[in-house]
């Protein structure tokens, strides 16, 4: 087995990493650095083609870098076969399809399944599934097939299981996009919950609203970084946020039409109860 992981390396500590699909005229991503520490939540934004799918697969070690000058994800060389296989069982990730991910005939099966492949013992395996299914209010659903739930459900269902193998860091590639605003909800509550529990998270999305409680944003461009630091800072120049192919978390767009109207605010809320508070400020 590989040695004991070093608590205090970054989780993902890439520098220079470059990656070309076969056949393209361009890298997808280009000279891309990037740090994740233990409990951080990082959230990646970037218009549509800027590479955050590629750098999911990339961190997830299910691609390799076409060049990197180092790239290790939980102290795994991903320019590496034997890094690359280590990383898949360290880092989690979750797509934004559910449907791709689930592969049972019911929700405990496809929550078991990661661990099956790991050859856990089966009491081990037993616990640890019903743990998963508690943590994600699945237990109802134990027994019903993947295809019969709601989106919300399934990629619930989806998580729990990247879950179920002990990871240490996250990586989620928009995986509200393509949920109803119910399913939205309850996958963002269940990732909070387990970044509070101590996971560090990197969360990929296009939904503005989602970014703006992360620890630290990092906007892709062109295949690498256009941003790096906090949410507010990103939000608070407009031009440049439009020039990323971004937009502003709701709060943000309302108060700029308010602006637009006359009714100017001070400063740019961020979330409704900023946007409240700055209302009763208004004159
Ligand atoms: N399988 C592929 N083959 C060739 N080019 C691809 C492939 N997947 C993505 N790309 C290209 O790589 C770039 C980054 O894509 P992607 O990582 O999917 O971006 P995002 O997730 O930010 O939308 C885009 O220009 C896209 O067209
Ligand atoms: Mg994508």
């Amino acid at each position: 087995m590989s040695s004991s992981p070093d608590e205090t390396a970054p989780l993902f500590d890439i520098s220079g990493l470059h990656y070309r699909y076969a056949g393209a005229q361009a890298d997808a991503l280009a000279d891309l650095d990037l740090t994740v520490h233990e409990g951080e939540f990082v959230a990646v934004l970037g218009a549509n083609g800027s590479g955050k799918s590629t750098l999911a697969r990339l961190l997830g070690g299910l691609e390799k870098p076409t060049a990197a000058r180092h790239a290790l994800a939980c102290g795994h060389d991903l320019l590496v076969e034997d890094g690359r296989l280590s990383a898949r069982r360290d880092v989690g990730v979750l797509f934004q399809n559910p449907e791709n991910q689930l592969v049972a005939q019911c929700v405990e099966d496809d929550v078991a399944f990661g661990l099956e492949n790991l050859a856990w013992p089966a009491a081990d395996m037993r616990r640890r599934v019903d743990a998963m299914l508690a943590r994600f209010g699945l237990e109802e659903l134990r027994r019903r097939e993947p295809h019969m739930l709601s989106g919300g459900q399934k990629q619930r269902t989806a998580l729990a299981g990247v879950i179920a193998v002990p990871r240490r860091v996250l990586v989620l590639d928009e995986p509200t996009a393509m949920l109803d605003p119910a399913g939205r909800d309850e996958v963002l509550m269940a990732v909070r919950e387990m970044h509070a529990d101590g996971l560090a998270v990197v969360y990929i999305t296009q939904e503005m609203d989602e970014a703006v409680g992360a620890d630290r944003v990092v906007v892709l461009g062109g295949g690498t970084e256009a941003y790096a630091g906090t949410a507010a800072g990103l939000f608070a120049d407009a031009v440049r946020v439009r020039r990323l192919g971004l937009g502003l978390p709701a709060a943000g767009e309302l108060a700029l039409a308010l602006a637009e109207r006359g009714h100017a605010l001070r400063g740019l809320p961020l979330t409704i109860d900023e946007l409240l508070a700055a209302l009763g400020d208004a004159p």
